[in-house]
């Protein structure tokens, strides 16, 4: 047996040249146990309905979970010859329980349907892994920022808050990290959502692509892997793949939303910023510079990001104009989002440990806070308050600034006499909130950067996460 799922209306085997471009099985054999499980459904299938004797199902069963065993064990293999992991395991399993038996498993179903399900069983379970990996780093994120919050004493951690990159108002330090933290508790939900959708699809019983026509239950095969439907188009069951590119968007998304903050671990760690240290068993040396301590885990997530980005580009190139139904450009879907998987599984862990040991430095942070005439906006709304028109009070607080410039100096450095000379709605109470614990505190509605608000934000952020 040469482990050909085909043969009969051949006169010769396919040249070597072909053999070793259709193999897939260096990528797809990890689809192993879940092509067991297919199998194990669809003997119980057969067997319903009547279409296998009790002896042989059972027999069946026996040899395929003697192949899980052994390949649990570590001890099953492709060979060469075999194309991908279904005709692999189809040979393993007829050396199993002989040819007669052995050969009894493939009624009803074709490569097709098996393989768009198992693809979903595969991913699901992985969206699981991922998912709990991301919600770690949510925690990790949401530790950090209560640890900021001053509720242990102390004051809440301030810094300058950015927009263009440039100082524009101050805020907490929970309250940006928190601001990491929600996109990401969105991508366990987009997970959840896709989730859902892919479960209600079984494609068993699809078949090649017209359906099967031996009075197989797919709705029984679907409950039996998890699913809660089967597909209601056999040709969309089979040929199908936005499942696919809808996973890899939401990794890709994980992995820009990542970056985006391994962005500013990395500007926070230099000399210039000075916001953070790292654990030094969470960062590298240099092999020549002795003082360096990089943040490579860092770097990587950001440059990772574009790798998950390309898959999903790459996946979609794939898909694009592909007539119904199943075309073997199909066989190019996994490698991308195993890669993704694979990228994210080993990138979050280290991820996580980097954020949860990130030593910030708050009174860098706080001392910046003001600097940049990020207050100025303050000066605006406390003249808003006094009742002068907000665009006026605009120009009036921009004159500030400008007159600071020329002096050298900061805000609240300017004296009554400079205050006056710019307007005289300007009196020295406005010093009252030229200070960033004053601004921040002023920011006290929904959502806002208010220490009371940031503190409910906090509140409100675990207990979501807890709910998914
Ligand atoms: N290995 C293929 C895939 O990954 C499944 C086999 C379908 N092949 C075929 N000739 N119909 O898509």
């Amino acid at each position: 047996n040469t482990g050909k799922l085909w043969g009969g209306r051949f006169a010769g085997g396919p040249s070597p040249e072909l053999d070793a471009l259709s193999r897939s099985t260096h990528f797809d054999w990890r689809l192993t146990p879940y092509d067991l499980a297919g199998s194990r459904a669809h003997a119980n299938a057969l067997h319903r309905a009547g279409l296998l004797a009790d002896a042989d199902h059972a027999e069946l069963l026996r040899g395929l979970a003697a192949l899980g065993e052994r390949y649990a064990a570590g001890d099953l293999h492709p060979d060469p010859s075999d194309e991908d992991v279904h005709g692999a395991l189809e040979r393993l399993l007829l050396e199993e329980v002989g040819q007669d038996v052995g050969g009894r498993l493939r009624a009803g179903r074709s490569r097709n349907d098996q393989i768009a399900t198992l693809f979903k069983v595969f991913l699901r379970d992985h969206a699981r892994v991922v998912a709990a990996q991301v919600l770690d780093l949510v925690e990790a994120l949401a530790d950090q920022a209560q640890q900021h919050l001053g509720t242990q004493g102390g004051q809440p951690t301030i810094m300058p808050g950015r927009t263009h990159l440039q100082h524009a108002q101050p805020v907490l330090l929970a309250h940006h990290l928190m601001a990491h933290a929600w996109p990401l508790l969105r991508d366990v939900d987009r997970l959840a959502d896709w989730d859902a959708r892919v479960a209600a699809d079984s494609p068993y019983g699809s078949g090649a692509l017209a359906g099967q026509s031996l009075g197989l239950d797919p709705t029984g095969v679907a409950a039996e892997l998890g699913f809660t439907g089967s597909t209601a188009n056999s040709i969309d069951g089979t040929a199908s793949r936005d499942f696919v590119a809808e996973f890899a968007f939401v990794t890709a998304q994980i992995g820009v939303d990542v970056s985006r903050l391994a962005e500013e671990v990395i500007l926070w760690a230099t000399h210039e910023f000075g916001f953070v240290t790292l654990h030094d068993s969470w960062s590298t040396g240099s092999s020549i510079m002795p003082q360096k301590k990089n943040p490579d885990i860092a770097e990587l997530a950001r440059g990772k990001a574009g790798r998950l980005v390309g898959n999903l580009a790459g996946l979609l190139a794939t898909l694009k104009a592909l007539p119904l139904a199943y075309n073997r450009d199909l066989q190019e879907d996994k490698e991308p989002v195993f890669d993704s998987v694979d990228t994210l599984e080993v990138l979050l862990p280290a991820f996580t440990g980097m954020v949860a040991t990130l030593v910030f430095h708050g009174e860098r942070s706080a001392e910046l806070a003001p600097r940049g005439f990020s207050l100025a906006t303050d000066v605006a709304e406390w003249l808003v308050r006094q009742d002068v028109p907000f665009r006026i009070a605009h120009e009036l607080a921009g004159a500030c600034v400008r007159r600071c410039e020329e002096l050298g100096c900061e805000l609240h450095e300017l004296s009554d006499d400079d205050l006056a000379a710019i307007s005289p709605h300007l009196t020295p109470e406005v010093r009252d909130v030229l200070t960033a614990e004053g601004s921040v505190a002023s920011r006290d509605g929904r959502g806002g950067t208010a220490p009371v608000r940031v503190r409910e934000q906090h509140d409100e952020l675990v207990a979501r996460s807890a709910a998914l």
